[in-house]
């Protein structure tokens, strides 16, 4: 990575653009079809226009890696989090620099492998007592019922308490702060209304019941003074010497978990779901390793870690619709990359659905192969070539965490049901701070034994 001064002082290219509105109205179009076509016409770097401000795409895995690891301090994400702000408070989403380094140390203990594993049983309960619910033939909207399910194991994880029992109202505040989201542009025009009818104002309702509930725990908590084995207690405990955290740094915590952890797990599950759908081979060959390793035993902390292909299926969905889709920085201080002298207060932007699909690093980079990352016989993968955790010091904290709960719900699922995409959907994409899709999923309830059995009695025969 070229790294040395330069005294350039343009930045790299931009496509035309509108006079008042730079090339907003392109972005706004399809941005992810027009990131992929900006790097395919540019290369390493571009620059579009948002008005007259410069936003830098950047496109190559020394990139992320340059601004997420070699340079971190440089580059700040709070301005671009800024509206986060209003809803989460100071939480590690939204707060930086050396608060963010203490804040971090502080809520880490929260994640550690023991702690985050002991929410295993939580998660295969939850997940088997959904499955109750579920019949054969029946079809449903997979994303809705994923969002659904780990809302429920969140609720239970961080709070101790259980949204599907008299916690309606509670339940229905965290899926309008979620479903409500801020979009990417928000920002630009800064236009919020706190009325019924706004997005902005069903999230800041949201927001006013779940402080009042959250607040009320945490008296009650501090009453009691028990660790309740969830989060919550974790973070009541920890202290760094003298200090502890206070109230509110408690529920910004806690809110910016929910907020960042729950619809990006149900996402990365709704992905999933459809890939292994659109992939029958793929599909055959992790049902036959359910199967063979598991058995009809209940997914556990001790056997999850058995399942290769399912881990590699994974990697591959969040390769593919990775649910956090991009992520921006501001620089602090001047800076050089890559042949370019970037001032002070460069906006950058780059993106996991670009660079996950580079095709000069990935084989059939539109294709779903999970062989691809056998580490024995797959294909290389350059470091920073794929990131749907970011890195570096901001590194998604809830990693350990989102990990374990994805396998442990595809693994519960797919032993019993089989979901098969109802024909002719088409999938429409809408990238807002996640990757979703536009409308419902629509899949259909299938056993999951008659297809293994099925591939099974076939190799038999040959
Ligand atoms: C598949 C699921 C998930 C994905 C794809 C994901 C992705 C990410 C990414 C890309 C970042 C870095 C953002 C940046 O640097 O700009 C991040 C940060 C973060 N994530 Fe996750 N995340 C997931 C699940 C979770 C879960 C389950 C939690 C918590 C329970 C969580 C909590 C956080 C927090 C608090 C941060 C900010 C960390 C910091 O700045 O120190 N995430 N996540």
């Amino acid at each position: 990575m070229n790294t040395t001064q330069h005294t350039a002082t343009q930045l790299p290219p931009a496509s035309r653009r509108l006079p008042l509105f730079g090339n907003l109205l392109s972005f706004r179009r399809d941005q992810l079809g027009y990131l992929q076509q900006l790097q395919q016409t540019y290369g390493n770097m571009a620059t579009i226009y948002v008005g007259k401000a410069p936003i830098v795409l950047l496109f190559r895995p020394e990139h992320v890696r340059y601004i997420l690891t070699e340079n971190p301090r440089n580059f700040t994400s709070r301005e671009v989090a800024k509206n986060l702000g209003q809803l989460l408070g100071d939480g590690l989403l939204t707060i930086d620099g050396e608060t963010h380094r203490l804040q971090r140390r502080m809520v880490q203990p929260a994640f550690h492998k023991k702690r985050v594993e002991g929410y295993a049983d939580i998660m295969v309960k939850h997940t088997l007592d959904m499955l109750k619910n579920w019949h054969e033939g029946e079809t449903i909207d997979i994303t809705r019922a994923m969002q659904e399910l780990t809302l429920r194991i969140v609720g239970k994880c961080l709070f101790n308490v259980d949204l599907s029992d008299g916690f309606g109202d509670l339940g229905s505040s965290f899926n309008a702060m979620i479903s409500n989201p801020v979009s990417l542009l928000e920002g630009f025009f800064g236009l919020q209304i706190d009325k019924p009818f706004t997005s902005y104002g069903r999230r800041m309702a949201a927001k006013r019941t779940l402080d009042t509930f959250i607040y009320q725990l945490i008296e009650q908590r501090r009453a009691d003074k028990q660790d309740a084995g969830d989060v919550l207690s974790m973070l009541l405990m920890t202290h760094e010497g003298e200090d502890t955290l206070t109230d509110t740094q408690i529920r910004d915590h806690t809110m910016t978990f929910v907020a960042a952890g729950h619809e990006t797990t149900s996402l990365a599950l709704t992905w999933t779901f459809y890939l292994l759908s659109k992939y029958p081979a793929s599909y055959e060959k992790l049902l036959n390793e359910l199967q063979s390793v598991l058995g009809s035993d209940t997914p556990t902390i001790d056997n999850i870690g058995k399942l290769p292909y399912l881990e590699w299926v994974l990697n591959e969905s969040m390769r593919l619709y990775p649910p956090a889709w991009t992520q921006g920085r501001r620089a602090t201080e001047a800076f050089d990359l890559d042949g370019y002298h970037f001032p002070a207060g460069t906006v950058l932007l780059f993106s996991q659905w670009v660079v996950h699909r580079l095709p000069d690093i990935w084989e059939a980079p539109t294709e779903f192969r999970p062989e691809r990352w056998d580490p024995v016989s797959g294909q290389k993968i350059p470091q920073w070539a794929y990131f749907p955790f970011g890195g570096g010091p901001r590194m998604c904290i809830g990693m350990p965490f989102a990990q374990l709960e994805a396998k442990l719900l595809l693994a519960t699922i797919l032993q019993q049901y089989r979901l098969q995409l109802v024909p002719d959907y088409r999938l429409q994409l809408v990238p807002l701070i996640t990757l979703r899709p536009k409308h419902a999923v629509p899949m259909t309830i299938k056993a999951a034994s008659s297809n293994a059995e099925k591939e099974n009695a076939i190799e038999a025969r040959v």
